[in-house]
């Protein structure tokens, strides 16, 4: 079993912490070669419901690496599936739904979950794990929004027209089904962390696809229930999105301890607009990886400039690892962030402005209060 504290958790609470923590989205699978070796062909779902397998997948890059969390091996369509929603994840495609939801009579598929009936296998897998790891297990799910962009849509999608077309048209049978995903999360989630994960992180990969606007009236409800749900069980909330720079402070406001940024926002920019109280988790371009170990460390010491050196900074990639990638290039990011990276800066040090004239102004002041508040945020589950 892990130590109840860790780099990671501390930095999940904002606290300073002996070194700033990494891990990577996506970090097990097809980037490594001992997890193409192992898996074979045949469907990903298949592989998450053996225990011995998805454990074994998911201990591959924590040894590898020396990441400072791991996350269950798993997908986020593992719930509607276990359900009964036929699904199929096609490879370079994503999930694939047999049948699209398209009225009220399809609310009917959505029956709620029960964990250790549906989805024994992935307990079996988190009991295992905390058995194995000494670093934080980090349990996850799909955002309702997210999951219900993949049921209306039928797949993957660019544009989640008929996602935005159910919305406008029909606010009520939207409001139904995100709330069905949402007693989906919270029970898949709660059932996590009583089998013994330590951290939870909702992805909510394509909210970047709404306005503002949108978000607040038609993701951020179903979204803070599933947060807010979680809270008596004590464990940091990650809430993690693509595109979301415009949305940064409402996904902290739904709930979050840790907001997710991905590439496109720096971190100082981030953290104005995030508002005090909160850590922020990222951010570095995971195609930049791509281009090699040199441009991947600079890129990388960019990012930790950005943090400031100050409490609450989860290194972590903008995205998942891209299939392509070389470990030993992540293995040196590792290296660097554990070498290089400071968290013990005061929060109240300095200007937010930008590290690098680049970036343009810093934007903190459309969204709430600045850095030097941090501290008189609101209270952060012990
Ligand atoms: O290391 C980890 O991050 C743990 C496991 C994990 C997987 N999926 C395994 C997986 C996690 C956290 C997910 C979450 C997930 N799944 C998300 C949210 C994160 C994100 O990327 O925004 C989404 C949108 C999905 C849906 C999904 N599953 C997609 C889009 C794909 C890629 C399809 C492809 O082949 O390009 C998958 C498949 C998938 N899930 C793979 C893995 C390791 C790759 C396929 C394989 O190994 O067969």
């Amino acid at each position: 079993m892990h130590a109840a504290r860790s780099p990671f958790l501390d930095a999940c609470r904002s606290r300073p912490s002996e070194r700033v923590p990494v891990w990577f989205m996506r970090q097990a699978g097809r980037s490594l070669p001992e997890y193409r070796a192992l898996r074979g062909d045949g469907s990903i779902l298949d592989a998450i419901r053996r225990p011995e397998l998805a454990t074994e997948i998911t201990l591959q890059p924590v040894r590898r690496y020396g990441v400072d969390a791991a996350i269950l091996f798993s997908d986020i369509v593992v719930p509607v599936a276990a359900i009964g929603v036929g699904v199929d994840i096609v490879p370079g495609r994503g999930p694939v739904i047999a049948d699209r939801f398209e009225g009220p009579a399809d609310l009917d598929r959505l029956r709620p979950l029960e964990p250790e009936q549906d989805t024994p296998y992935v307990l079996e897998t988190v009991r295992a794990l905390v058995e194995e790891l000494d670093v934080p297990l980090i349990g996850f799910a799909g955002a309702p929004f997210t999951i219900a962009s993949y049921l209306v849509e039928g797949g993957p999608s660019r544009e989640f027209a008929r996602t935005k077309a159910l919305m406008h048209t029909d606010p009520a049978l939207w409001a139904a089904l995100v709330d069905r995903l949402a007693d989906l999360a919270i029970a898949s989630l709660r059932s996590q962390v009583l089998a013994g994960a330590t951290a939870v992180q909702l992805f909510d990969s394509w909210a970047g696809a709404l306005t503002r606007r949108d978000y607040e009236q038609f993701a951020l409800p179903a979204s803070r229930r599933v947060l807010s749900a979680l809270a008596d069980l004590g464990v940091p909330r990650i809430h993690f999105g693509v595109g979301t720079g415009e949305l940064l402070d409402l996904m902290g406001a739904a709930g979050a301890d840790v907001v997710g940024v991905d590439w496109r926002v720096p971190l100082d920019t981030a953290r104005a607009r995030v508002g005090p109280g909160y850590a922020l988790q990222g951010n570095l371009d995971p195609a930049i990886c791509l281009a090699g170990a040199g441009p991947a460390t600079e890129e990388a010491r960019r990012v930790l400039a950005e943090a400031r050196g100050r409490p609450g900074h989860v290194f972590n990639l903008g995205h998942g690892v891209l299939p392509g990638t070389d470990p030993d290039v992540l293995a040196r990011l590792v290296d660097l962030v554990h070498e290089e990276g400071r968290s013990d800066a005061p929060v109240d040090a300095g200007s937010d402005a930008p590290v690098d004239a680049a970036h343009g102004p810093a934007e903190g002041a459309a969204h709430g209060p600045a850095e030097g508040a941090a501290g008189r945020g609101r209270e952060l589950p012990a």
